[in-house]
């Protein structure tokens, strides 16, 4: 019995060796940046965190973003709280394109007696028009990437970015 479980073990670290990290939407590694912006080889946004702590614009601005608009419920850094789970435990396993429905619909916990609400914020342009940036810092935080921490120091702001932000704001 114990060989067995050797075997198995052994098995499971080694299927686990091939891939240095993975989360819900594969290996985070960064291959390549746009603007600012990086993307894993799959062509989901990802984090870059240089040696010395300096984040990407989406990192820190996710960081902002989660902490005025999801904090309340899910928690400082993502840590999760008694009434919404830990995002960054949720990462691990959820995909990009699942994180993106799930925040612009919402979800409502019928499982339970008392009701968890996940409200929509399709229609609220804070959350609707930074959900790359809250995807990213949490995807950092999924991967141990970036720790319990404001991040210190940040690349610029892209003015590709800040067009983009400008037009899905209604600002300009
Ligand atoms: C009013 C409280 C509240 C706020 C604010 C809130 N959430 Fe949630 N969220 C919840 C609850 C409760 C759940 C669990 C719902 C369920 O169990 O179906 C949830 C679930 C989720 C899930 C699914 C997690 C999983 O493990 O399946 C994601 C992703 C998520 N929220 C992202 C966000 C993001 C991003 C924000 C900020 C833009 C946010 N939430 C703001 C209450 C909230």
């Amino acid at each position: 019995m114990r060989i067995i479980c050797l075997v198995a073990a052994a098995t499971i670290l080694f299927a686990a060796g091939g891939i240095a990290f993975a989360d819900g939407s594969g290996d985070p590694t960064a291959v390549k940046s746009e603007d600012g912006k990086y993307l894993d080889k799959q062509g989901n946004p990802t984090y870059k965190i240089q040696p010395d702590g300096t984040v990407d614009w989406y990192t820190y601005s996710g960081y902002r973003r989660y902490h005025s608009d999801c904090h309340v419920c899910h928690g400082p850094d993502g840590m999760g709280s008694s009434y919404a789970p830990a995002l960054k435990d949720s990462l691990k396993t959820m995909s990009y394109g699942d994180f993106l429905a799930t925040v612009a619909s919402g979800r409502k916990n019928v499982t339970t007696a008392t009701e968890n609400v996940m409200p929509a914020f399709g229609n609220n342009p804070n959350v609707a028009c930074h959900l790359d940036d809250i995807y990213v810092y949490l995807r950092a935080r999924a991967n141990n990437a970036l720790g319990r921490v404001r991040p210190a120091k940040h690349e610029d702001k892209s003015n590709a970015y800040a067009d983009a932000e400008d037009s899905c704001m209604g600002t300009k």
